[in-house]
């Protein structure tokens, strides 16, 4: 199984939610991560895990796009993988997003983030038209303001698109995000039962039934 986390769009949580993703999956399958992020963030978040002497987690690496297209036909539903593309358009970003059975998009409620979504929306579009089925992402609202009620434009927005569903749990604006990250950790090694760990276990167990694990 592939889970890809992809938004053209940079610095919406690609990474800190592939991370928390892959660390919590390790613990009931096997899990191996791709890190298509040019800033290698999980590559780095890793080798802190390291020298935490925490257990990393199993990294994978390709040279081409090609390679990458081949190790994708030959998954297999007893490993997953987490791909976290890169935050723009590229070769390998569009086979991940062909390969993936199940593919997310973290976006703020920031107005820049919902354009971004827009682009992003005519990339699925054209790889559709390509792979001759209608390619979804999972919507994710990321990084939401603690104190934000209303979400009824936000939904409204990405429900007139056929290339997005959304996703129900939301995880909102947390220091512990970006803190954990620092420490090698998910957010539930860092800091269990804060409001940050609740959201986190509820985006998992979503994920962990879309994809009837
Ligand atoms: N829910 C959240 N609450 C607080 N901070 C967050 C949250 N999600 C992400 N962040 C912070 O936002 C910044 C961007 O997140 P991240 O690096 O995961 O984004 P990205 O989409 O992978 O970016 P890029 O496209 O540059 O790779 C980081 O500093 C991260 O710690
Ligand atoms: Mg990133």
């Amino acid at each position: 199984m592939i889970i890809t986390l992809s938004h053209q769009k940079g610095g919406v949580g690609k990474s800190t939610v592939a991370w928390n993703l892959a660390v919590n999956f390790s613990k009931i399958i096997d899990t191996r991560i791709i890190d298509l992020d040019t800033q290698r963030s999980l590559t780095v978040t890793n080798a802190l895990r390291q020298q935490q002497k925490m257990n990393p987690i199993q990294m994978l690496h390709f040279n081409t796009a090609e390679e990458l297209a081949h190790y994708a036909e030959n998954d297999l539903d007893n490993t997953l993988t987490i791909i976290d593309s890169g935050g723009f358009d590229s070769a390998y970003n569009r086979v991940a997003i062909m390969a993936s059975d199940l593919l997310i998009t973290p976006v703020s409620d920031k107005p820049f983030d919902l354009m971004g979504l827009q682009k992003y929306e005519e990339i699925l579009k054209s790889l559709s038209e390509i792979q001759g089925e209608t390619i979804k992402t999972n919507i994710l609202f990321n990084s939401i303001n603690p104190a934000m009620k209303r979400f009824g434009d936000l939904i409204e927005f990405v429900c007139t698109s056929d290339h997005f569903d959304l996703l129900i749990s939301i995880l909102r604006q947390r220091v512990d995000f970006a803190n954990s990250v620092g420490e090698g950790k998910s957010i539930k090694e860092y800091r269990i039962f804060s409001k940050a760990d609740q959201e986190m276990d509820n985006l998992f167990e979503e994920i962990k039934s879309l994809l009837n694990i």
